[in-house]
């Protein structure tokens, strides 16, 4: 194939050796081929039922994309460099194996719009199969919340023993973080879903184009509705990296609990060995690679969501070479996020949990204290009094090293007369989780009843 450069005409020298290479785009966004001649293939079809190319032309046109769609997915075709980029090296080869109707197919468009219009076709896709592994991670986390609904373990702010929880209900937590992400991944798909091609270089074209017809081929809701707009921006990616950051950053702070909570010291859940590595020095070790990893991720994916920002800062309508930048970053929050999801998705139905330990660690650290609180307050005890007898109640458990429930009926009417027998119903971990039954609340019925209804969300 010849490595002639399609815009040759106007140039007398040829170009640097080095440009040539440090501009050229092809060993990334030849993974945009099948979207490329995706495009192409409606391009002509739109072009000939307006009579710009003949059917012949047409018929030409797209056999000769669909062989060159086949060689490039057996891996047998002669990507050039010289030839710039994907655009380029596929309508050099349609020419090639066509001959004069292959210098057509560029009629009324520009790589422009072709490149705008690539993207989204790509990311739409990618969306789509992000969402899916997404899907699957909610349900391995519905799963798991059902087999831990009333599985009790310490609740924690600052990271410090707080409440009794459900196990069920901090799954159920992640579950609903996870929920926002897909609804932003759809939200973003929605938004993105119309087509550049029309827009040609940046004005729109002089062929007497059907824009419509060529979006209802792509399955785009419509075309962009302002050809500066259609090829310059480039917000959808960011749009998409950002919900992608946000998403990372979600899975960031589950990866983080999950390290804590598998760690000797906590030993509330044991992670899979299929997801832990060994130490090459101390054989004792098991960690946690898989969320460490991911943990680490989301801060290369915030990084992408950064530069795609200000990659289009500042950017002069309309497109700007700037914007071939767009893709790496793109193609790799993709393919990191991917991962992750599906990593996730296989590592949570793996997760055991140790009941026992989360039992022992929530009896520790007076999580019950509120309720006694609590308790007080519906004996007629205003909310701030009832806080202070509780916290000198805890300030001597401190000194005894016992726990609240530990203590007799007549050391805790020791702080308070209003104090009776049926306390210790409320001071045990199970009254304390069954005590918060309303909608959110951690009660194993409101648990159960949360995942009833995330079910249907999700099917
Ligand atoms: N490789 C380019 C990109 O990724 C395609 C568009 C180039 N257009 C141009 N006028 N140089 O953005």
């Amino acid at each position: 194939m010849s490595d002639k450069k399609l815009w040759a005409g106007r140039f007398s020298e040829p170009t640097d050796a080095f440009v040539e290479a440090f501009t050229a785009s092809v060993e990334f966004d030849q993974r945009l081929a099948p979207q490329d001649i995706q495009g192409s293939i409606a391009h002509a079809t739109m072009l000939a039922r307006q009579g710009i190319l003949s059917e012949q032309e047409r018929d030409a046109i797209i056999g000769g994309l669909q062989q060159i769609l086949g060689r490039i997915e057996q891996g047998d075709f002669p990507w050039s460099v010289g030839l710039e980029d994907v655009h380029m090296n596929i309508e050099a080869a349609l020419t090639e194996a066509i001959g004069e109707a292959g210098k057509k197919l560029h009629t009324g468009r520009s790589r422009n719009d072709q490149v705008a219009t690539d993207i989204r076709l790509w990311l739409r896709q990618e969306i789509t199969a992000l969402g899916e592994e997404l899907q699957r991670l909610q349900g391995a986390l519905l799963d798991l919340a059902e087999r831990e609904t009333d599985t009790i373990l310490p609740g924690f702010t600052h990271l410090q023993t707080a409440q009794p929880i459900t196990f069920g209900h901090h799954m159920m937590a992640w579950f609903e973080m996870l929920e926002r992400d897909a609804s932003r991944l759809a939200d973003c798909r929605r938004r993105m879903n119309r087509m550049p091609l029309g827009a040609a270089a940046l004005a729109g074209t002089t062929f007497p184009i059907d824009r419509e017809y060529t979006a209802q081929l792509l399955g785009f809701d419509g075309p962009c509705r302002n050809s500066l707009d259609a090829v310059s921006d480039r917000d959808f990616a960011i749009e998409f990296t950002a919900a992608a950051s946000i998403l990372m950053m979600h899975l960031s702070r589950m990866s983080e609990e999950l390290i804590i909570w598998s760690s000797a010291q906590f030993g509330f859940i044991t992670l899979s060995d299929s997801f832990c590595t060994g130490s090459s020095i101390m054989p004792q070790k098991k960690n946690p690679d898989v969320p460490e990893l991911i943990r680490g991720k989301s801060g290369r994916v915030f990084g992408h969501l950064m530069a795609l920002l200000t990659l289009m800062k500042s950017q002069p309508l309309a497109y700007n070479k700037d914007n071939q930048e767009d893709k790496e970053p793109l193609f790799d929050t993709v393919d990191n996020l991917r991962g992750s999801l599906k990593v996730f998705a296989d590592m949570i139905p793996a997760i055991r949990c140790n009941p026992g330990r989360m039992r022992e660690a929530a009896l520790q650290g007076f999580a019950t204290a509120t309720d006694l609180a609590d308790y007080l307050v519906r004996r007629g005890m205003p909310f701030r009094d009832a806080h202070e007898v509780v916290g000198k109640s805890v300030a001597y458990c401190v000194d005894k090293g016992c726990d609240l429930a530990e203590l007799s009926l007549d050391e805790l009417r020791g702080f308070s007369d209003m104090i009776d027998a049926d306390v210790f119903d409320y001071l045990t971990l199970e009254g304390s989780v069954a005590a918060r039954d309303h909608t959110g609340g951690t009660a194993p019925a409101q648990v159960r009843r949360a995942i009833a209804e995330a079910r249907q969300r999700l099917a």
